[in-house]
């Protein structure tokens, strides 16, 4: 049975407590942030937890997380590597950049690697287009103006953080890429 630990259960409570109890539905959205902030995935036992906490039916809870890309609910590796492949970066060359990425890693986009470390997928537009080609990492660090080399030494920094670790990439954090 899935439960929001201490922490998580006091950001919920102060979330709901933001709108009228007959309304807790509105809170959907960050709702399933908090939890796949907790489970790394939204899994169908997590989405009905938070329908159960919302409450909403499970299949709302289905239809909206399937709707947003950014909610995962297919587990993923350790590591989530959205390579954008809109307009700016398909000009910049993002579809070669994730070919080569999967090429690298030995899969091909919407795969996971034999060892759980890296998933691929194409993303569409993370918003900056004026640094293309570029890639998300784990939901959160941007990493941009991406080159061949970049590509090795990020799968050469993500291979050595243990599992569970939160990104952070210093060499990538500190050299024009940033954060959200
Ligand atoms: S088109 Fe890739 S970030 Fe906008």
């Amino acid at each position: 049975m899935v439960e929001f630990c201490e922490k998580t259960e006091a950001q919920f409570q102060q979330l709901v407590s933001r709108y009228p109890a007959d309304q807790r539905k509105a809170a959907l959205l960050p709702t399933l942030w908090l939890a796949q902030e907790e489970w790394g995935w939204l899994s169908p036992e997590v989405m009905r937890y938070v329908a159960e906490r919302i409450g909403c039916t499970p299949a709302h809870v289905f239809g909206v997380a399937t709707f947003y890309t950014m909610f995962l609910t297919t587990k993923p590796g350790e590591h989530l590597l959205e390579v954008c492949t809109s307009v700016s970066c398909c000009m910049t060359g993002g579809r070669e950049t994730l070919a080569a990425l999967c090429d690298k890693l030995g899969i091909e986009p919407g795969e996971t690697t034999p060892d759980g470390k890296f998933t691929v997928r194409a993303a569409e537009c993370l918003g900056s287009c004026d640094t293309s080609p570029m890639m998300q990492v784990d939901n959160d660090v941007y990493v941009e103006n991406l080159t061949d080399g970049k590509l090795d030494s990020l799968i050469s920094e993500l291979r050595d953080k243990p599992w569970g670790q939160r990104t952070q990439l210093a060499s990538f954090t500190a050299a024009g890429e940033r954060r959200l």
